[in-house]
């Protein structure tokens, strides 16, 4: 690991003053660094971070130096005076400007009939090195000097506001310096130059927050984000205790951008559809994402920014953070929204699922490999599992204490870096308990365990095995586990691989209420029949009941129970209301699609039971909005639907192609419009029609209307229209670099046009590695059609095709893993099929 990245160890940097001439035009850009840092004893040369730069010169406390460049994107810089100490180097460079979409990057979009540009900057995990000579590790924290020279009549933004801005006729250019950056770390520099538009409001302490568009976009899509973003700073102060220390807060909406969002420390960048809220034409649910996102990158501000890893293996101190305070914050600002019930519905189980499968990683992880630093930001394990994780703990050392730790960990850790026992220390600290002891086996585990319990008269034993979906061995692990049981025979922890207890015989026990621990329970039958009993009678809260749905999904995948179970368990549900349940119960349907696929005759069944479930929901909600009905309904009128649409009713149908006649695409429902434009496109599909969605797809400037378009069009039944949408991919002025992947697993999701999209993979592997290598998302496509193939012939393609990449290194646990899960869903569709076509027989 050492010589992979710890630069900083022979020579720390304090201060750069980095100047750069953007030249938009030629698509080139040149600068000059100058880097104060502090040599260490043993050194004799200074090593930097630098990836496709020129270097002209450089110098050495004022003394020109010998340069050449090492493997893994080292500067070697060499100087007979090198010494330990503090000293000057000063280093003159030039590179390109290119699509990658990461170091400095150009965005695309077109106003009043003229293509424009932007220019940002994406330098998380380790792309600074492509812009300028750094030391480009999370723990070499500096303060930046950021001098700018650009073309006229743009807004230039970085971290810090402008210091000085003046234009220079001569050279027909801009100049902008900027005020000198807090200690960060590289990853964290930003700028964003280009015309914009812009809404300021200031938070309680007088922080000025802007959101920031292009032109082409409505100005009143700021305003959403803009309230959110000013209330989610003041909740953070207040939460953390620490205020926020930067005069200024900026947010910027990005044509083209990798990823969802970036914290840049002042300058937040995202996509579009990750800030940008119409209020014409945005959806509830958009909404609702908008506003995690953004408290997600806010809290990076003080998890991250302020206070940051010291290395990559601690990413979790980041992202499973950010996580969880996006749940923290947005529900403290807006109550009515639920979001806990949002967080068992997606994070829990993206968690679930991801963590069962053999050779995942696990939330702590070393890094070896520059290149696998990308793969560790897994969302299943490092957000989705490491904020489950956390808010395990928070409950562990309840919501006072979790809050008071954090408090005295920023007070006492500020402008540095940490790494797990810091946070252990703090929270030991404020809750007197042991925390190193309870988190790290979660931590640096991966996988969960199921927790068998039995009930024999009046003793109960309880388990726990890891939980693996798929082949594997008894991997022997074990976790203390919190049972957070309904019962006060139970003790707080399970730490041993089993126990018994003596409980009243008469209560329905049920553990992890609530479900704020990361394991599942496998219940014998006299308990889970008196859970269900419990169910019926309405006892349970929502979560719970959306929790023992799931649990038992992933019961049948793993081969506890038969999947031919879940269809007497989702006849329970029928009577269900809420739109969390609604979603699971969605899901649950959609877990059995896989076992019909071939046989029209279940397949006909399961659609039945879909529409059988959905309807009373569906005659209470109608297919329109009504006037101020609740948020909920409004949510939960798309999921109904769907389940509707799936069962094929006909006058269904029939209602989504009057809409989309009527309504025209601009006016339709947003919160059904990736809906209907479907059951348009799946039993009106006409060629007008497709190429009638493509165009508006091209022409439309609403990065939302174009993710439910491409939603619709990509669940056609047509492998001939999943073919030309394939070929679309590829033509970056049809369908951004930034969407390939949605597109593509979208199209091998849907089971018309999987072998058409596994196909397309295999062929065009040579341009998704040109386009995508080196970039966080290159490893979604394996990802992506692991998630989706399902015979044990697509299981030989597939380990044929990625086997001979095992040994890249971003591509390699993926590779494994998508093997693993490929295989897993094979032996569930080879154990279940017939029971659950038999069960479908029978409803
Ligand atoms: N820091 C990440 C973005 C990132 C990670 C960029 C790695 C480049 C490399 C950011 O905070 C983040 O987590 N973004 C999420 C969205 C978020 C709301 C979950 C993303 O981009 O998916
Ligand atoms: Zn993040």
């Amino acid at each position: 690991m050492a010589n992979f990245s710890q630069l900083i160890d022979i020579f720390k940097p304090e201060h750069y003053q980095l100047s750069i001439n953007l030249d938009r035009t030629e698509r080139r850009f040149d600068g000059t660094v100058t880097i104060q840092g502090e040599s260490s004893p043993e050194a004799d040369k200074i090593i930097l971070h630098a990836k496709d730069l020129e270097i002209q010169s450089v110098t050495f406390d004022g003394k020109q130096a010998e340069f050449t460049s090492g493997d893994n994107d080292e500067l070697i810089i060499t100087h007979s005076d090198i010494s330990a100490g503090n000293h000057l180097l000063v280093i003159r460079f030039n590179g390109q400007i290119t699509d990658a979409m990461h170091g400095l990057y150009p965005c695309y979009y077109q106003h009043d009939g003229q293509k424009k540009e932007l220019l940002a900057t994406q330098f998380e995990s380790h792309h600074a090195r492509e812009v300028f000579p750094c030391i480009d590790e999370p723990a070499a924290k500096s303060t930046f000097d950021l001098v700018l020279t650009t073309e006229q009549n743009v807004t230039v933004l970085s971290n810090m506001p402008v210091k000085q801005q003046y234009e220079n006729p001569e050279d027909n250019c801009l100049v902008t310096s900027f005020e000198t950056t807090p200690r960060m770390s590289t990853y964290l520099l930003a700028w964003v130059v280009g015309e914009m538009q812009h809404k300021t409001a200031r938070t309680k302490d007088g922080i000025e927050v802007n959101v920031w568009s292009t032109p082409a976009q409505p100005l009143a899509s700021l305003d959403f984000a803009l309230d959110i973003a000013t209330r989610t700073i003041e909740f953070f102060n207040d939460y953390f205790d620490t205020p926020y220390p930067l005069p200024k807060s900026d947010h910027v909406a990005l044509p083209d951008f990798s990823s969802g969002a970036m914290e840049n420390w002042g300058l937040v960048t995202y996509r579009e559809v990750a800030l940008l809220a119409d209020p014409d034409t945005t959806s509830v649910s958009s909404k609702h994402y908008i506003a995690t996102v953004i408290a997600h990158e806010l809290s990076h501000q003080w998890f991250g920014n302020l206070v940051t890893m010291k290395w990559w293996n601690d990413l979790w101190l980041n992202e499973s953070f950010a996580t969880l305070m996006e749940y923290i914050a947005i529900d403290a600002l807006e109550p009515d929204w639920n979001v806990w019930l949002d967080f068992a519905t997606m994070e829990s189980i993206l968690a679930l699922r991801r963590d069962a499968i053999d050779g995942v990683q696990p939330v702590q992880i070393d890094v070896n490999h520059p290149d696998e630093i990308s793969t560790l930001f897994d969302g299943a394990i490092v957000y989705a599992k490491g904020a489950r994780l956390l808010r395990m703990l928070q409950n562990y050392v309840g919501h006072e204490d979790f809050q008071t730790g954090l408090k005295s960990y920023f007070a006492k850790h500020a402008y540095e870096n940490t790494q797990a026992d810091d946070l252990w220390q703090a929270l030991s600290e404020s809750s007197n308990k042991n925390i190193a002891n309870f988190m790290q086996p979660w931590l640096s585990q991966s996988g969960y365990p199921v927790v068998s319990m039995t009930c024999q008269d009046d003793v109960l034993s309880l388990e726990q095995k890891q939980f693996i979906i798929g082949p594997h061995q008894d991997s022997g692990k074990t976790w203390p586990v919190p049972l957070n049981s309904t019962s006060t025979d139970l003790p707080e922890l399970l730490d041993a691989k089993q126990a018994s207890f003596k409980i009243n015989p008469d209560e329905a026990i049920r553990l992890n209420a609530g479900d704020t621990a990361h394991f599942i329970t496998n219940y014998d039958e006299v308990s889970l029949q008196k859970i269900l009993e419990s169910l019926k009678n309405g006892e349970l809260d929502t979560i719970d009941r959306a929790q023992l749905l799931h649990e038992q999904t992933l019961l049948a995948r793993g081969g506890v129970i038969s999947s031919a179970q879940l269809i007497t368990l989702l006849e329970a549900y029928k009577n269900e209301t809420t739109e969390a349940v609604w979603d699971i119960i969605s899901l649950t349907i959609g877990e059995l699609k896989k076992f019909v696929e071939d046989d029209p005759n279940s397949e006909a069944r399961l659609r039945q039971l879909s529409a059988d479930l959905a309807r009373g929901q569906f005659e209470r909600l109608g297919m329109q909005a009504g006037a101020n009905e609740p948020a909920t309904d409004t949510k939960l009128r798309a999921t109904i639907l769907g389940l509707m649409l799936y069962g094929e009713d006909e006058s269904v149908i029939r209602g989504a192609k009057e809409l989309y006649d009527q309504a025209g695409l601009g006016r339709l429902d947003p919160e059904l419009r990736s809906l209907i434009i479907g059951a348009v496109v799946r039993h009106s599909e006409s060629e007008e029609l497709i190429s009638e969605l493509v165009s508006k797809y091209q022409s439309t400037s609403s990065a939302e209307l174009q993710q439910d378009i491409a939603s619709g069009l990509t669940s056609t039944k047509s492998p001939d229209t999943a073919e030309k949408l394939l070929g679309l991919i590829t033509d970056s002025g049809v369908i951004r670099t930034q969407d390939t992947a949605r597109w593509f697993v979208w199209l091998i999701r849907n089971r018309h046009t999987r072998a058409t999209s596994w196909q397309w993979l295999q062929n065009n592997w040579n341009w998704i590695e040109k386009t995508f290598a080196g970039d966080k998302s290159y490893d979604d496509f394996p990802r992506y059609a692991a998630s989706s193939l399902s015979t044990r012939q697509q299981l030989e393609e597939f380990k044929n095709f990625f086997g001979p990449m095992q040994d890249i290194p971003a591509l390699t646990r993926v590779i494994s893993i998508g093997a693993s899960e490929i295989e897993g869903r094979v032996e569930s569709i080879e154990r279940d099929k017939d029971a659950v076509r038999e069960r479908l027989g029978k409803i």
